[in-house]
């Protein structure tokens, strides 16, 4: 009998950090020319997994990984990328100044007697960008120019000039809306057709589903299985997720909207924002839809101030409005920006400070304007708990922590406030199947309590979860407004494609 060799095989890793023990000797096989899913809660470990394999971070003595048979103990990431193991990470690498071209083959310009030769350099980058069906990509366009899917490409790209027989991605459709989605999907099944192998982590369930041919899930450092991703059901796969049988997955709605609450008419900024109006009401979930680029993430930033008005008047409570950080503080709207980690939380503060930001001068500190620790320990254990925030100590800084539990920490951070209207930008963005129910019935709560909530999100299913009315964008525009009861996800991807009602 002949035993098939694993491509990659790990055995009994592990990786403790100060307080926390992230991977607690963990071994599982990798199938050459698979996509294999690596699942699990925030925190659960699989970033750090990827770190080791891709050579970022030094796992513990005594932890092993073998490539075709061979230890592989990559020092650094540039002896991973000579082994042919590349990362696309969530935050990625690419030089945001320098052309498609010259990211996609740093280090490997082709050059004559010293000279870069820049005619070949296009040639191969447009054979490598029509590989992946790109090639209306411009080899000279400069990266920070592209939007995220297409920087996406350009990783991908750069993934196949370094050869790599394998492929690791952390969270690749995080921050992709549907279509740009599907292009890396299409991509990563043409990757494996090819032979490469590949190590795709997602909170999203349904790609796994779609993509993966086998599943691996870690459950707070530890392995839990490796499977076909043919032996296993979603609410399996859940239930080894987070330890516990998870019902459904969105909550019972028990909110009635009733007075208006916000009222917005004639807003208007350069090509983001077409005379958009509508109103919110208390106890309503309004959530606005579209595609990227349709001015959905604008409108968040608008309401807040984040974004200047030609035109357009806003009140609150019959009172005029005017958005700016300020104003929205003193009608208690509260806005969880969709780029956390430059603007939701500060990575080098502590998560209790960081949670007691937003409501330092009102419930932490005294008339003296001195900060009463007691008070501040009070709020941010409120939320970590809340969240369940998995950290070793609320005096962690947040750079420490995991994707997803620096997303918790930016929504606890908002929360503590106590507001009217939340303005909430992809609320769920990164965040684990457990949690989300808990935000989601979270967020419900707040409605039923008579606030009012603009849910700002990509993903159809939570939209149509949660939301009472949809207001549907596309260039600036509002083009449809929708009954969350009457519509679906076909029809409002119609209308974010450019329909008018
Ligand atoms: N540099 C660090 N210092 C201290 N603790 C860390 C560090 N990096 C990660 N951790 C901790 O290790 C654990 C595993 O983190 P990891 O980033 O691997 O989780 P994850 O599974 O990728 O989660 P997520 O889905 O939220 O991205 C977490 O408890 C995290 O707080
Ligand atoms: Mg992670």
């Amino acid at each position: 009998m002949t035993v098939v060799q694993p491509f990659l095989r790990i055995h009994n890793l592990s990786k403790t950090y100060p307080g926390v023990e992230a991977l607690k000797g963990v071994s599982f096989d990798i199938c050459r020319g698979h996509v294999h899913a690596l699942v699990g809660e925030n925190g659960a470990g699989k970033s750090t997994l990827i770190k080791i394999l891709a050579g970022a971070v030094l796992p513990e003595h005594g932890s092993e990984v073998r490539i075709d048979g061979k230890a592989y103990k990559p020092q650094n990431p540039a002896d991973a990328l000579k082994a042919s193991v590349s990362t696309i990470y969530q935050n990625m690498n690419l030089m945001p100044d320098r052309t498609i071209m010259f990211n996609i083959l740093l280090g490997k310009e082709p050059a004559h007697s010293g000279l870069i030769d820049f005619s070949v350099m296009r040639e191969k980058t447009q054979a490598v960008l029509e590989t992946l069906n790109a090639s209306y990509l411009d080899p000279d366009r400069v990266v920070g120019s592209l939007k995220i899917g297409e920087k996406q490409v350009v990783e991908i790209a750069k993934a196949l000039i370094n050869k790599s027989k394998f492929l690791i991605m952390d969270e690749p459709t995080a921050a992709l809306n549907q279509a740009e989605a599907e292009a890396l999907f299409k991509n990563i099944r043409s990757l494996r057709e090819s032979g490469v192998t590949i190590l795709y982590v997602s909170h999203r369930l349904d790609e796994i589903f779609d993509l993966a041919d086998t599943v691996t899930v870690l459950r707070d450092g530890h392995h839990i299985s490796t499977r076909p991703i043919g032996e296993v059901t979603r609410s399996g796969l859940v239930e080894e997720m987070i330890g516990r049988k998870l019902s459904s997955i969105f909550p019972d709605k028990t909110n009635h909207p009733g007075e208006e609450i916000l009222r917005v008419e004639g807003l208007n900024s350069g090509k983001h924002l077409r005379n958009i109006s509508f109103s919110l009401h208390r106890g309503e979930v309004l959530a606005v839809a579209g595609l990227s680029g349709s001015g959905k993430a604008d409108l968040g930033k608008a309401l807040f101030g984040a974004l200047p008005l030609d035109a357009g008047s806003l009140w609150v409570n019959g009172r005029v409005y005017h958005p700016s950080p300020s104003d929205a503080f003193k009608n208690q709207i509260i806005f969880l920006p969709e780029d956390r980690k430059a603007d939701g939380v500060i990575q080098e503060l502590s998560i209790r400070r960081n949670l007691a930001l937003s409501v330092l001068h009102t419930q932490v500190a005294d008339k003296l304007g001195i900060l009463n620790t007691k008070k501040e320990n009070k709020v941010a254990q409120k939320q970590i708990k809340a969240l369940e925030i998995k950290t070793p100590s609320m005096e962690q800084k947040v750079s420490n922590l995991s994707g997803g539990n620096q997303q918790k920490v930016a929504l606890g951070r908002c929360l503590a406030v106590d507001p009217e209207i939340f303005i909430l930008m992809e609320p769920t963005q990164g965040i684990d199947v457990g949690v989300k129910f808990e935000i989601y019935q979270f967020i419900l709560q707040q409605a039923a309590e008579d606030r009012a909530i603009v849910l700002i999100s990509s993903e159809l299913p939570e939209i149509l979860g949660l939301a009472d009315r949809i207001l549907v964008m596309n260039e600036g525009r509002i083009t449809a407004e929708l009954s969350a009861e009457k519509t679906s996800q076909e029809e409002i991807l119609q209308y974010a494609l450019g329909e008018s009602e």
